[in-house]
């Protein structure tokens, strides 16, 4: 059975998506099968890889599987041989109301997953940045979560509301659920201000927080317009070599 990582932070704009995309694709390229699931009503992650549905056609984002109840199959695309992506669309932003009343609504994604869990080595998710009905499923529906945060003032803001939700989650609906790494994301070295907050992360989270930091890097913002990860857009960027390197720290955290 795969490893499913939900990718969370309430905070936006802290790298989940650039994470979720471009470890997904390190994950690849050292052979393990990855299904990426985009959970965010912006569709970034779908955007990123040129997935993009349409409103109208009920059939094709993981907005018809929590919705309507479609098959997770049905909504996979294909994004490269060992890419696999269920794309987001613009209705999600109405599922927390629409599936507010729902039976069961914190497990509609795990539930969905179990058809296709198999298929895959690691199943990620990209989380919006709020934590409401869609993150709580993607929770739901996770053995680990990776926290990615912000290399910036306020950093922490907000992440003992994050840890309170997952130990929440953890006695109500997922025992296995652990919190399986903090990402330092958007981090320039040179700047005094990203080196203190690092160490402010270290000392809040300690073993927790992966050595690999994911520096400030420009390409890692523009693969994305050429609808490619990281490895394809720029194989020799420090973007490159820092999901790289976390990839292979995920392999090895097991
Ligand atoms: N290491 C990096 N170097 C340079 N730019 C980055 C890096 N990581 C992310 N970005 C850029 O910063 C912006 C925010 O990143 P991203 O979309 O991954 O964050 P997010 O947490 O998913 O945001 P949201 O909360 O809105 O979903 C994007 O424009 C992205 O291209
Ligand atoms: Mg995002």
């Amino acid at each position: 059975m795969g490893t499913v990582i939900a990718v969370v932070n309430q905070k936006g704009g802290v790298g989940k998506t650039t994470t979720t995309a471009n470890l997904g694709a390190g994950l690849s390229s050292l052979g393990k099968k990855v299904l990426l699931i985009d959970l965010d009503a912006q569709a970034n992650l779908s955007a990123h890889f040129g997935v993009l549905t349409d409103e109208d056609d009920k059939s094709r984002s993981i907005y018809e599987v929590l919705r309507y109840g479609a098959k997770m199959s049905d909504v996979i695309k294909e994004v490269t041989a060992n890419i696999d992506i269920a794309p987001a669309s613009l209705l999600l932003s109405a599922a927390d109301l629409e599936l507010g009343g729902v039976i069961g609504r914190e497990s509609l994604l795990r539930e969905a997953l179990q058809e296709v869990v198999d298929n895959y080595d690691f199943i990620l998710i990209d989380c919006p940045p709020s934590l409401g009905l869609l993150s709580l499923n993607g929770l739901v529906a996770s053995n680990k979560v990776l926290i990615p945060v912000q290399s910036e003032f306020l950093a922490l803001h907000g992440v003992r509301q994050l840890l309170d939700t997952i130990d929440r989650v953890r006695s109500a609906y997922n025992q296995r659920l652990v919190v399986g790494g903090v990402l330092i994301c958007l981090h320039d070295s040179r700047r005094r201000l990203s080196r203190s907050v690092a160490e402010t992360v270290r000392d809040y989270f300690s073993d927790l927080v992966f050595n690999t930091v994911v520096r400030t890097n420009v390409a890692l913002a523009e693969a994305p317009a050429r609808g490619c990860s990281i490895f394809d857009y720029d194989n020799r960027s420090t973007g490159s070599e820092d999901y790289a390197s976390l990839a292979q720290e995920v392999i090895e955290r097991g």
